[in-house]
């Protein structure tokens, strides 16, 4: 049985509106974790929010937080984010010069550790950290906005981590992140991912609770 989850970014939420946003999200059956988009303006192009913000939401719902840093250097900054709330922590492969140290020690403040891939970024690339991962996290956009459109590239690499998991008996998640929505979840759920991310087709429509309405039906048939 399937095991599929949605992770609703907040990048584009009314932030002096999250209580709400938090109470909707909790109504869902679909939705797992809640997406955190940390952006520094140095790794990508944008700056959205950091440690203080997701710490203040800490304690002010069930739903298990997914920080996902867009940022240099995350060795520095990993156990800034850990919380009651947070069960993953991911990291960019193409930000951090020493990313086996950096996993292992977000490991080591007992918080799951992820690895996002870049869209132009092999997946090979985590040959040596395989192994250590609990989740693998696909950009099917070049990180640093929300509202762009999803890169079909990106599922032939989703298929690929499938299988070499398979191959090997590995237990990490497979992640996709950009651009999801009710037209294209069908492609990335059959090519093997299990967390979805999703922000603006959720929260920028104009029915963010018939949208994840949607997705609670589709991911419930999965997951059944
Ligand atoms: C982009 C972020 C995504 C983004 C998703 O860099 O990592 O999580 O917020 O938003 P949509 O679903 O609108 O592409
Ligand atoms: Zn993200």
């Amino acid at each position: 049985m399937a095991d599929v989850k949605l992770a609703p970014s907040i990048l584009t939420a009314d932030f002096s509106d999250l209580g709400r946003v938090f109470r909707m999200f909790e109504n869902h059956p679909s939705v797992g974790y809640i997406h955190f988009d940390v952006m520094d303006g140095d790794f990508v192009p944008n700056i959205s929010f950091g440690a203080p913000v997701v710490r203040s939401l800490a304690g002010k719902t069930r739903l298990p937080f997914d920080v996902h840093l867009m940022v240099s250097e995350p060795g520095r900054y990993v156990a800034d984010y850990v919380t009651d709330n947070t069960e993953y922590i991911v990291v960019h492969a193409e930000a951090d010069k020493h990313l086996d140290r950096t996993l292992r020690k977000i490991k080591s403040l007992e918080v799951k550790c992820g690895v996002a891939l870049n869209p132009a970024t092999l997946p090979e690339k985590l040959e040596y950290v395989f192994d250590l991962v609990d989740q693998v996290l696909v950009m099917s956009v070049n990180p640093g906005f929300g509202g762009q459109s999803f890169i079909s590239a990106s599922l032939e690499k989703i298929r690929w981590l499938a299988a070499l998991r398979k191959a090997r008996g590995l237990g990490f998640k497979i992640a996709v992140d950009g651009g999801i929505n009710r037209t294209n979840i069908s492609d990335v759920l059959d090519a093997g991912a299990e967390i979805i991310i999703s922000g603006s087709a959720i929260l920028n429509a104009a029915d963010p609770e018939a949208e994840l309405k949607a997705y609670d039906e589709l991911l419930g048939r999965m997951n059944s």
